[in-house]
C-alpha cells in the first residue's frame, strides 16, 4: 500500500515475512563472510562463497546484474568506500574490508553490509569503523512512527562528526521492498525534524559510509568503485529496518535457528 502524503510505500506483515527471510539470509551471509575475511583470501573467494550461499538458501544476489553489476557482493578495502568488485585482489592484515550484500527471496530485498578490520590496525581506525557501527545504531533508533526522516540522517550525521570523522554525501540509504531501491532516499547528514512523517510498515535501508579524512569520494575508471579522493580509509555498515510503533525491526539480522 502508498502513502499518499510521502509516497512512500507500506509493507503488509505479509510482505515483512518476506523481507524478513531475505533480510536473515543477508545477515546470516554477512556473518559467514566476516569469518573468512583472513590474510590471504582473495575478494573473489569471499563472492564465490556468497553465491553459493545464497543458492543453497533459495535466495537470488540481489546486485548480480543490477545496473550491469558483475558480482552477488560488493568489497571495499581501504580507502575504497562502497561498490568494490571483488576480484584476484587479496586481503592483509592491517586492511578495512567492508561487505556489501544483497539477497532477493519470492521478488522481496534485503539489503545489509558490515565492516571487518583484519589484524592489528592503529586505534583511530578501530575508532572510524567502531563510530561508522554507532552511527547506523543511532541512524536505526530514530526509524520509529511519529519521527521524521531527517532525524535518522541527523542521528548519523552527529555520531560521525562528533568524533571528527568525514559523512559520505554523495552515496545514501534508501526505502527497500520489491524493488532494492525504492523512495524515499535516506541521507546520512542533514537537520533533524525534516521529511516525510514515518509510518508503521515504511522499510528503510539505512546505510553510513564514514572516512577518517575528507568526505570526498570519487568513481574509479570501472565505474564502479568509490574511492576517497584524499586515500582516507573508509568504513560502511547497513542494515534493512521495518518502522513500527515503538522498537526499530531490524530485518537484517540473522534469526537464530
Ligand atoms: N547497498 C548498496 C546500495 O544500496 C548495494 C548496491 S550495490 C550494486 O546501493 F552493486 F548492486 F549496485
Ligand atoms: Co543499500
Amino acid at each position: 500500500m502508498m502513502d499518499l502524503q510521502t509516497m512512500i510505500e507500506l509493507k503488509s506483515p505479509q510482505e515483512l515475512a518476506l523481507m524478513r527471510r531475505a533480510g536473515s539470509i543477508v545477515g546470516a551471509l554477512l556473518e559467514r563472510l566476516t569469518g573468512l575475511v583472513q590474510p590471504g583470501v582473495r575478494t573473489a573467494d569471499l563472492d564465490a562463497e556468497a553465491r553459493q550461499f545464497l543458492g543453497r538458501e533459495g535466495a537470488q544476489a540481489a546486485f548480480l546484474g543490477y545496473r550491469g553489476y558483475p558480482a552477488a557482493i560488493c568489497v571495499s578495502v581501504n580507502d575504497e568506500v562502497v561498490h568494490g568488485i571483488p576480484g584476484p585482489r587479496r586481503v592483509k592484515a592491517g586492511d578495512v574490508v567492508s561487505i556489501d550484500a544483497g539477497a532477493v527471496v519470492e521478488g522481496f530485498y534485503g539489503d545489509a553490509a558490515t565492516t571487518v578490520i583484519v589484524g592489528e590496525v592503529p586505534p583511530r581506525v578501530r575508532r572510524l569503523v567502531d563510530t561508522t557501527r554507532r552511527a547506523l545504531e543511532a541512524g536505526i533508533a530514530q526509524a520509529i512512527a511519529g519521527r521524521r526522516l531527517s532525524d535518522i540522517s541527523h542521528a548519523v550525521q552527529q555520531t560521525v562528526e562528533a568524533e571528527g570523522f568525514g559523512v559520505v554525501r554523495d552515496f545514501v540509504g534508501h526505502g527497500i521492498g520489491r524493488a532494492m531501491h525504492e523512495e524515499p532516499p535516506v541521507p546520512n547528514f542533514g537537520p533533524p525534524e525534516t521529511g516525510p512523517r514515518l509510518r508503521p510498515g515504511m522499510v528503510l535501508a539505512i546505510e553510513p559510509m564514514v572516512t577518517l579524512g575528507h568526505y570526498g569520494v570519487r568513481i574509479l575508471p570501472d565505474g564502479w568503485t568509490a574511492v576517497t579522493t584524499d586515500g582516507s580509509l573508509a568504513a560502511h555498515f547497513e542494515h534493512t529496518v521495518a518502522v513500527r510503533d515503538g522498537a526499530p525491526d531490524v530485518l537484517t539480522r540473522r534469526l537464530e535457528t
